[in-house]
């Protein structure tokens, strides 16, 4: 094994996502110890039992449905498996209804904000005062969906661009402290989420995303668009001006 072994308590929500699973994967080749949460325990069981063989670490499930939770129960159910070292928390929890499906339909509307932006800052606010410091780091998982809004994404991409403004805030508060904060805007990525939509191009491996976030959680980044290309893509994307934005059928 290459790297040197971390020994970070790393928790990691939506454990059974592709990109959680690269991450974790990652993170335990570096020696962290997981906790790995979702709502199908026994995937995550399955998750944490493939870790600790392959890679000889510490790792626990526990169940967690972000749209029926308490943060402060689940913060302890951590603590508890980490003995109190929880060094890094990972959010990939994320819920994608097609576009004309969720216009006009609260509940899709309102599972939407909840699974990717309210839950987000739910936990966020509840593992915060228990992060390690100073060395901590929250990592979500965002998209460059939430970069602009366009007619055919924007329901989703409102509740992204929700979380990157809520960790633009959060990374200044918690800088005294020592705690960093990571904000990864993936582009199209090989998953469930993405299983048979029209119009992907530049499709990435989720392994491959995983590493670039661990790679970034290493080198406490602020911010990384992966793969590295959706930055130069949406610089070009951000910098159309608005009158010819809305004209394109996006
Ligand atoms: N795939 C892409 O192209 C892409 C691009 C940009 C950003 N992202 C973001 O990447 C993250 C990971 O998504 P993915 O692409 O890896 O897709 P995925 O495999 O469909 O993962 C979604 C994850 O969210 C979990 N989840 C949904 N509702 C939940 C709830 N109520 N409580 C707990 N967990 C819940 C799912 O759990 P279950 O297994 O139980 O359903 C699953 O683990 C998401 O935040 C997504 O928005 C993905």
């Amino acid at each position: 094994m290459s790297q040197e072994r971390s020994k970070h308590g790393t928790v990691i929500v939506g454990a059974t996502s592709a990109i959680a699973r690269g991450i974790a994967r990652a993170c335990a080749e570096r020696g962290d110890r997981l906790v790995l949460a979702g709502r199908d325990l026994d995937e995550c069981e399955r998750i944490a039992a493939d870790v600790r063989t392959r890679f000889g670490v510490e790792s626990f499930a526990v169940r967690l449905d972000v749209e029926d939770m308490d943060p402060s129960a689940f913060v302890q159910a951590c603590a508890e498996r980490l003995e109190g070292a929880i060094d890094r928390l990972v959010l990939s929890q994320g819920f994608m209804a097609e576009q004309s499906d969720a216009q006009g339909n609260p509940a899709l509307v309102a599972r939407t904000q909840t699974v990717n932006l309210t839950s987000v800052i739910q936990l966020c606010e509840a593992f915060v005062p228990h992060l390690r410091v100073p060395g901590g780091m929250v990592c979500v998982v965002s998209s460059v969906a939430g970069d602009r809004g366009r007619p055919s994404n924007h329901i989703y991409g409102s509740s992204k661009a929700g979380v990157n403004a809520y960790l633009e805030g959060l990374g200044p508060r918690l800088r005294e402290q020592g705690v960093g904060v990571l904000t990864v805007k993936p582009g199209f990525v090989d998953t469930a989420m993405t299983w048979g939509l029209p119009g992907m191009f530049l499709v990435a491996d989720p392994q491959d995303v995983g590493n670039s976030i661990v790679r970034a959680m290493q080198k406490r980044r602020h911010v990384i668009y992966t793969p590295f290309f959706w930055r130069g893509i949406m610089l070009i994307i951000r910098s159309i001006p608005g009158a010819i934005f809305r004209r394109l059928s996006l």
